[in-house]
């Protein structure tokens, strides 16, 4: 995370989502580097940042996008422009024939769903996509249910045993996806597991999509150690094509959301900040995963600090989290910028109880401000009718 400085801050409004696109230059230049060092295309899952205006930069250096349902489909067509990546945990028939034409790859989450559009896609010509299965690796390192495909009797992919001997005709490729914020030996664990339970099918195989999770851009990844793994999984299996589709590690630590303090409200503990943001609304992964962001300023209380605790503009009971101290006694107006809030915020954000959802702007190359979106009342006034 970059620190700004305090007149460049002064030009951003609240709330405001704000990307710098130097620090997602640094992300790229990581996934630059995989991609020229092991035989592996990268794509962009949508599902975790899907800001479509930082795309044409995102371009230079992934080679598609990945998508989970039309909507986003349409969106990495027009918008990403090259190879889209589509799979659905179950498909809406009356969505396929719209989907079809956007598709570079289609893949699906059970045999049934196959079977079920089979057909559809034999007859959807010239482009036919290649068609992919997802397959469940029975390894996941993630500890949150919540975020664990692999979780027992799950319902995302299919597992080796219900595969049977052969693999359905038609099907070129795989898709695991079971990591979620994992290291290189993760994504190692994650190919032996593989090689070991769906091994007899990668001969028949064109691709192999690892999924998402891959966490490349966090400091203490051990990049090298990934190459050597995709470098030796190509090594044994030289004919399939190897792709992953992350979605947090392109938009890691590449920016910020900032509120501002509207009321402070002691207790006798602690003073509950009252903010022009809220957890549920704006940042819900704190209070699903559940994790705490890092506060530009902010430390964990010592002893004799003032304990701060940061309230959300909702209703909700629970839309806070603690606590915080900072340097000085925070004040009505100050500014609280809470760090890396890229990935999984914009693409999940509501309107609950009609609280003003953030703008969205970037911070450029040269160091300055501009906006890409402000929300008025008709944005949500119009997603209810
Ligand atoms: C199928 C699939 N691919 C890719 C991703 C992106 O994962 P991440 O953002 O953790 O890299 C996800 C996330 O849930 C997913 O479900």
């Amino acid at each position: 995370m970059s620190q700004n400085n305090d007149a460049i801050l002064a030009t951003i409004p609240s709330p405001c989502f704000v990307l710098e696109e130097q620090l997602l230059d640094r992300n790229l230049a990581i996934f630059d580097r995989v991609q020229k060092s092991a035989p592996i295309r990268v794509m962009l899952a949508l599902k975790g940042f899907s800001l479509f205006h930082s795309f044409p930069q995102i371009r230079t250096t992934l080679k598609g996008a990945s998508a989970s349902s039309l909507w986003e489909a349409r969106l990495a067509a027009e918008e990403f422009g090259t190879e889209v990546h589509v799979y659905s945990p179950a498909y809406r028939a009356e969505d396929l024939p719209e989907i079809l034409p956007y598709a570079s790859h289609l893949t699906f989450n059970s045999i049934g769903q196959w079977e079920q559009f089979r057909q559809q896609i034999a007859a959807h010509t010239p482009n036919k996509p290649s068609v992919g299965l997802r397959i469940n690796p029975q390894y996941s390192p993630v500890k949150t249910a919540l975020y664990n495909p692999c979780q027992p009797s799950t319902r995302l992919g299919v597992s080796a045993a219900h595969l049977g001997d052969t693999l359905p005709e038609g099907i070129d490729g795989f898709l695991s996806h079971n990591l979620c914020e994992s290291d290189s030996f993760a994504l190692e664990k994650t190919i032996a597991n593989i090689e070991k339970l769906f091994g007899k099918f990668l001969p028949q195989l064109k691709w192999l999509n690892f999924g998402g999770g891959h966490l490349m851009t966090r400091k203490d990844y051990d990049v090298n150690h990934a190459i050597e793994v995709l470098n030796a999984f190509h090594h044994r299996h030289p004919h399939i094509q190897l792709l992953m589709e992350p979605g947090s590690a392109i938009a890691w630590e590449t920016g910020f959301l900032i509120g501002k303090v509207l009321d402070l409200i002691p207790t006798d503990n602690l003073v509950n900040v009252m903010l022009d943001v809220s957890f549920t609304a704006h940042m819900p992964d704190c209070l699903e995963m559940p994790y705490k962001p890092a506060i530009r300023g902010a430390h964990e209380p010592e002893a004799g600090d003032t304990i701060y605790r940061m309230g959300g503009s909702s209703c909700l009971a629970g839309d806070f989290l603690g606590d915080y101290a900072f340097e000085r006694e925070l004040a009505i107006g100050d500014r609280i910028i809470f760090e890396d809030m890229m990935h999984y915020t914009m693409v999940k954000t509501s309107t609950f109880n009609g609280v003003v959802h953030p703008a969205i702007g970037r911070i450029d190359k040269d160091g300055k401000f501009a906006l890409w979106r402000e929300f008025a009342y008709e944005d949500y006034r119009n997603r209810l009718g």
